[in-house]
Protein backbone atom coordinates (compact mmCIF):
# COMPACT_ATOMS: atom_id res chain seq x y z
CA UNK A 1 0.00 0.00 0.00
CA UNK A 2 1.47 3.64 -0.84
CA UNK A 3 -0.06 6.46 0.56
CA UNK A 4 -1.31 8.48 -1.72
CA UNK A 5 -3.19 12.34 -2.43
CA UNK A 6 -6.31 12.43 -5.02
CA UNK A 7 -8.51 15.25 -5.97
CA UNK A 8 -12.13 14.45 -5.76
CA UNK A 9 -14.84 17.26 -7.04
CA UNK A 10 -18.37 16.45 -6.10
CA UNK A 11 -19.57 18.24 -9.64
CA UNK A 12 -22.13 21.05 -10.38
CA UNK A 13 -24.38 18.20 -10.90
CA UNK A 14 -24.07 16.56 -7.32
CA UNK A 15 -24.04 19.84 -5.44
CA UNK A 16 -27.73 21.05 -7.32
CA UNK A 17 -29.22 18.28 -6.63
CA UNK A 18 -28.07 18.14 -2.73
CA UNK A 19 -25.99 14.86 -2.82
CA UNK A 20 -22.59 16.62 -2.01
CA UNK A 21 -23.17 15.15 1.61
CA UNK A 22 -23.98 11.53 0.80
CA UNK A 23 -20.93 11.50 -1.62
CA UNK A 24 -18.49 13.07 0.31
CA UNK A 25 -19.89 10.65 3.16
CA UNK A 26 -19.42 7.73 1.26
CA UNK A 27 -15.46 8.32 0.68
CA UNK A 28 -14.70 9.42 4.28
CA UNK A 29 -15.92 6.18 6.10
CA UNK A 30 -13.79 4.22 3.92
CA UNK A 31 -10.60 5.37 6.29
CA UNK A 32 -9.14 8.00 4.15
CA UNK A 33 -8.94 11.52 5.10
CA UNK A 34 -9.57 14.84 4.09
CA UNK A 35 -6.77 16.99 4.26
CA UNK A 36 -8.28 20.01 1.68
CA UNK A 37 -12.08 20.50 0.91
CA UNK A 38 -13.58 23.61 -0.67
CA UNK A 39 -16.91 25.18 -2.24
CA UNK A 40 -15.32 27.06 -5.49
CA UNK A 41 -16.71 28.00 -9.08
CA UNK A 42 -14.20 26.43 -11.63
CA UNK A 43 -12.91 28.71 -14.29
CA UNK A 44 -12.91 28.41 -18.03
CA UNK A 45 -9.05 28.50 -17.79
CA UNK A 46 -9.00 25.97 -15.15
CA UNK A 47 -11.61 23.51 -16.70
CA UNK A 48 -9.29 23.77 -20.30
CA UNK A 49 -6.17 22.89 -17.67
CA UNK A 50 -7.74 20.29 -15.85
CA UNK A 51 -9.75 18.73 -18.70
CA UNK A 52 -6.78 19.02 -21.24
CA UNK A 53 -6.30 15.24 -22.59
CA UNK A 54 -10.19 15.43 -23.90
CA UNK A 55 -9.84 18.71 -26.11
CA UNK A 56 -10.50 18.23 -29.35
CA UNK A 57 -12.95 15.13 -28.44
CA UNK A 58 -16.97 15.59 -29.38
CA UNK A 59 -18.02 16.13 -25.50
CA UNK A 60 -14.87 18.66 -24.61
CA UNK A 61 -17.98 21.62 -24.91
CA UNK A 62 -20.29 20.10 -23.15
CA UNK A 63 -17.45 19.02 -20.51
CA UNK A 64 -15.95 22.15 -20.24
CA UNK A 65 -19.56 24.06 -19.90
CA UNK A 66 -20.97 21.88 -17.48
CA UNK A 67 -17.92 21.79 -14.97
CA UNK A 68 -18.05 25.39 -15.33
CA UNK A 69 -21.82 25.75 -15.10
CA UNK A 70 -22.22 26.36 -11.03
CA UNK A 71 -20.05 25.53 -8.19
CA UNK A 72 -18.55 22.28 -7.40
CA UNK A 73 -16.87 21.01 -3.90
CA UNK A 74 -12.90 20.19 -4.29
CA UNK A 75 -11.30 17.68 -2.01
CA UNK A 76 -8.02 15.97 -1.86
CA UNK A 77 -8.24 12.69 -0.12
CA UNK A 78 -4.99 11.08 1.29
CA UNK A 79 -4.78 7.71 2.45
CA UNK A 80 -3.29 3.86 1.15
CA UNK A 81 -4.16 3.77 -2.43
CA UNK A 82 -6.38 6.98 -1.75
CA UNK A 83 -6.06 6.76 -5.58
CA UNK A 84 -7.71 3.24 -7.04
CA UNK A 85 -10.01 3.06 -3.92
CA UNK A 86 -11.91 6.71 -4.58
CA UNK A 87 -12.34 5.47 -8.32
CA UNK A 88 -13.86 2.11 -7.07
CA UNK A 89 -16.13 3.93 -4.70
CA UNK A 90 -17.21 6.71 -7.48
CA UNK A 91 -18.32 3.64 -10.34
CA UNK A 92 -17.68 3.38 -14.02
CA UNK A 93 -16.97 6.43 -16.12
CA UNK A 94 -21.21 5.83 -17.28
CA UNK A 95 -23.38 5.76 -14.50
CA UNK A 96 -25.51 2.97 -17.08
CA UNK A 97 -22.62 0.86 -16.37
CA UNK A 98 -21.42 1.64 -12.76
CA UNK A 99 -22.43 -1.30 -10.54
CA UNK A 100 -25.12 -0.69 -8.10
CA UNK A 101 -23.26 0.59 -4.44
CA UNK A 102 -21.06 3.28 -6.54
CA UNK A 103 -21.76 6.87 -6.19
CA UNK A 104 -22.36 6.58 -9.93
CA UNK A 105 -24.68 3.62 -9.71
CA UNK A 106 -26.71 4.42 -7.24
CA UNK A 107 -27.19 8.34 -8.24
CA UNK A 108 -26.69 8.87 -11.89
CA UNK A 109 -28.12 7.91 -15.14
CA UNK A 110 -26.42 9.95 -17.61
CA UNK A 111 -22.90 10.27 -18.84
CA UNK A 112 -23.11 13.93 -18.86
CA UNK A 113 -24.02 14.30 -15.56
CA UNK A 114 -22.11 11.28 -13.37
CA UNK A 115 -21.54 13.92 -9.97
CA UNK A 116 -18.25 13.27 -9.79
CA UNK A 117 -14.85 13.10 -10.37
CA UNK A 118 -11.67 11.64 -9.18
CA UNK A 119 -7.96 11.71 -10.12
CA UNK A 120 -7.10 8.40 -13.05
CA UNK A 121 -3.88 7.96 -11.60
CA UNK A 122 -0.68 9.01 -9.88
CA UNK A 123 0.86 11.37 -12.35
CA UNK A 124 -2.99 12.93 -12.95
CA UNK A 125 -3.21 13.09 -8.89
CA UNK A 126 0.05 14.88 -8.17
CA UNK A 127 -1.28 17.32 -11.40
CA UNK A 128 -4.74 17.69 -10.02
CA UNK A 129 -4.09 18.26 -6.60
CA UNK A 130 -1.91 21.31 -6.95
CA UNK A 131 -3.72 23.18 -9.62
CA UNK A 132 -6.66 22.65 -7.51
CA UNK A 133 -4.86 23.89 -4.32
CA UNK A 134 -2.21 25.72 -2.78
CA UNK A 135 -0.04 24.40 0.47
CA UNK A 136 -1.27 26.16 2.37
CA UNK A 137 -5.39 24.88 1.38
CA UNK A 138 -3.50 21.25 2.39
CA UNK A 139 -3.61 20.45 6.04
CA UNK A 140 -1.39 17.82 7.39
CA UNK A 141 -2.86 16.40 11.00
CA UNK A 142 -3.30 12.67 12.68
CA UNK A 143 -6.74 11.41 13.82
CA UNK A 144 -7.52 9.43 16.89
CA UNK A 145 -8.78 6.33 14.49
CA UNK A 146 -5.64 6.08 12.21
CA UNK A 147 -4.85 2.62 14.22
CA UNK A 148 -8.49 1.20 13.68
CA UNK A 149 -8.01 2.19 9.87
CA UNK A 150 -4.44 1.20 8.81
CA UNK A 151 -2.96 -1.76 10.97
P1 LIG B 1 -13.73 12.35 -14.65
O1 LIG B 1 -12.42 12.71 -15.33
O2 LIG B 1 -14.79 13.41 -14.78
O3 LIG B 1 -13.50 11.91 -13.24
O4 LIG B 1 -14.35 11.06 -15.33
P2 LIG B 1 -13.59 9.79 -15.83
O5 LIG B 1 -12.12 9.84 -15.52
O6 LIG B 1 -14.35 8.61 -15.30
O7 LIG B 1 -13.81 9.90 -17.38
P3 LIG B 1 -12.94 10.64 -18.49
O8 LIG B 1 -12.66 9.67 -19.56
O9 LIG B 1 -11.80 11.38 -17.87
O10 LIG B 1 -13.98 11.69 -19.06
C1 LIG B 1 -14.23 12.92 -18.41
C2 LIG B 1 -15.71 13.20 -18.43
O11 LIG B 1 -16.12 13.42 -19.77
C3 LIG B 1 -17.42 12.90 -19.99
N1 LIG B 1 -17.35 11.94 -21.07
N2 LIG B 1 -18.25 11.86 -22.01
N3 LIG B 1 -19.73 11.11 -24.28
C4 LIG B 1 -18.59 10.50 -24.03
O12 LIG B 1 -18.13 9.61 -24.75
C5 LIG B 1 -17.86 10.91 -22.85
N4 LIG B 1 -16.72 10.38 -22.44
C6 LIG B 1 -16.40 11.06 -21.31
C7 LIG B 1 -17.86 12.24 -18.71
O13 LIG B 1 -18.73 13.14 -18.06
C8 LIG B 1 -16.58 12.05 -17.94
O14 LIG B 1 -16.77 12.13 -16.55
MG1 LIG C 1 -10.89 11.47 -16.03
Amino acid sequence: MTTEQTLVLVKPDGVQRGLAGKIISRLESTGLKIVGMKLMQISDELAATHYGEHKGKPFYEGLVGFITSSPVIAICLEGPDAISTTRKIMGATNPADSAPGTIRGDYGVDMGRNLIHGSANEDDAVREVSLFFSDAELLSYKRATEPWIVE
